[in-house]
């Protein structure tokens, strides 16, 4: 790195970030019901090398050794998240207080290192259950996600500095429900609509029971992507007006079906092209009012911007995703475009949604690279992310922390344990961790911020 950082605004929040299914192995212990992680990465076919997250991290018995990892590394805020069937195995009644009393034993070692908890409640891991009758799908399932974060927020409540009620309810909707490649594995894109409007409408019930409980702020986690019109070399040049249109579109899907109404009270004008099943039999009154409660922060979690072109005679989509040319790629093939977290920050947040725009913190940013590599790929891929955060606070866009994706190599999703996304390298053989180049690298920022 030739410049060092410049330097971040005073009581900036340095975190790293995990997820239960991700990490905490432990699935049939202390009362935990079957999540559809667990139903789907035992389906054969569905997982990289039929990996599961049975052990993954076996962080559920190592926390110890976790937290001592991050109160070394000098973080503020670690981002993790309650497994749902661990409070309620069938995703409905009382709770279990075996799960948690789990998560009130890992609360309280990151507070005595005084590492803030920044709590995900539903990063996932659906109890199934839920699913098999119709997981998000269904209207019921908001309602049983109100009720789940009653729980956790009454155990939690006093101690959590920031309350994070989905991750990602796109990825859920597209890749979970749309195209089959998550669990639960179904498909079809008239889902899209139930399940997004089902999950927004479940983080409005969640926010509303955590007041109940607790002072700490709410938000939720969005996966944000500049989409970038291409044209058939993957390069914005060759672009016709055709893939724009497709760009603008996507861009509403992605971006805005997920922020709008949270912030809007509204869906973005035009989103009835993408959905094929009757609108006004799913939005209730009253519904947009719940989702658009204040929110006290926003989520941001930010990877590459995506590539878009228009779509072919009998395509599904209104759009296509193709390859973006010119770039670096991560270990996963992702390209390296760290100005286009800039521009999230800036032009499909900051710009966009004036006077209403909540705080912002980024609560995902990183890359997945071999095991083999001296890890300087990963140093210069997360300082040219924080160059653009950086970029992005000088525009006048107010961020307050930045968490790394992620502390640990973990179970990532459909890919097993093939991409490491750690500052820290887990030997999944010997559950051994070895901090990388990263990490060092990462403490030494936050030692001298
Ligand atoms: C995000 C997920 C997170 C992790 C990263 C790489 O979409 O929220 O769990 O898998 O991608």
């Amino acid at each position: 790195m030739t410049e060092p950082l410049p330097a971040f605004p005073p009581g900036f929040t340095w975190g790293v970030s995990t997820a239960s299914y991700q990490i905490e192995g432990a699935v049939s212990e202390d009362g935990r019901g079957t999540s559809v992680w667990d139903t789907f990465s035992h389906t054969p076919g569905k997982v990289r090398d039929g990996d599961t997250g049975d052990v993954a991290c076996d962080h559920y018995h190592r926390y110890p050794e976790d937290v001592a990892l991050m109160a070394d590394l000098g973080v503020g805020a670690y981002r993790f998240s309650v497994a749902w069937p661990r409070i309620q195995p069938t995703g409905e009644g009382p709770a279990n207080a075996a799960g948690l009393d789990f998560y009130d034993r890992l609360v309280d070692s990151l507070l005595a290192s005084d590492i803030d908890p920044l709590v995900t409640l539903f990063h996932w891991d659906l109890p199934q259950p839920l699913e098999d009758a119709g997981g998000w799908l269904n209207r019921d399932t908001s309602a049983r996600f109100g009720e789940y974060a009653d729980l956790v927020a009454q155990r939690l409540g006093d101690r959590v500095k920031l309350w994070i009620t989905l991750n990602e309810p796109v990825i859920v909707t597209s890749l979970g429900y749309v195209l089959g490649i998550h669990a639960p594995g179904r498909t079809g894109v008239p889902n899209a609509f139930p399940v997004l409007h089902h999950q927004l409408l479940g983080h409005g019930l969640a926010a509303a029971a955590i007041r109940r409980h607790s002072t700490a702020g709410v938000s939720l986690a969005n996966n944000y992507t500049p989409a970038w019109a291409v044209g058939p070399d993957g390069r914005p040049e060759t672009a016709t007006d055709e893939d724009r249109a497709a760009a603008e579109l996507y861009d509403l899907y992605h971006n805005r079906m997920f922020t709008d109404p949270l912030l809007h009270g509204a869906y973005p004008s035009g989103y009835e092209l993408l959905s094929t099943v009757d609108v006004d039999s799913l939005v209730l009154d009253g519904d947009l009012e719940v989702i658009s409660a204040p929110l006290d922060g926003l989520g941001v979690n930010y990877y590459n911007p995506t590539a878009i072109r228009a779509a072919k005679a009998g395509d599904d989509l209104p759009f296509a995703m193709v390859d973006l040319a010119g770039y670096e790629r991560t270990g996963f093939g992702w390209p390296v475009v760290p100005d286009g977290l800039r521009e999230t920050l800036v032009r499909l947040l900051h710009e966009r949604y004036p006077e209403v725009l909540p705080p912002l913190w980024i609560t995902e940013n990183g890359c997945a690279y071999p095991r083999s590599t001296d890890d300087a790929d990963r140093v210069s891929y997360l300082d040219g992310h924080l160059r653009a955060v950086r970029g992005a606070i000088d525009a006048g866009v107010d961020v307050r922390g930045y968490c790394v994706w992620s502390l640990l190599d973990n179970f990532e999703w459909a890919e097993g344990y093939s991409q490491r996304f750690g500052l820290v390298d887990v030997d999944f053989e010997t559950q051994r961790r070895t901090p990388r180049a990263s990490y060092r690298w990462y403490r030494d920022l936050i030692r001298g911020a």
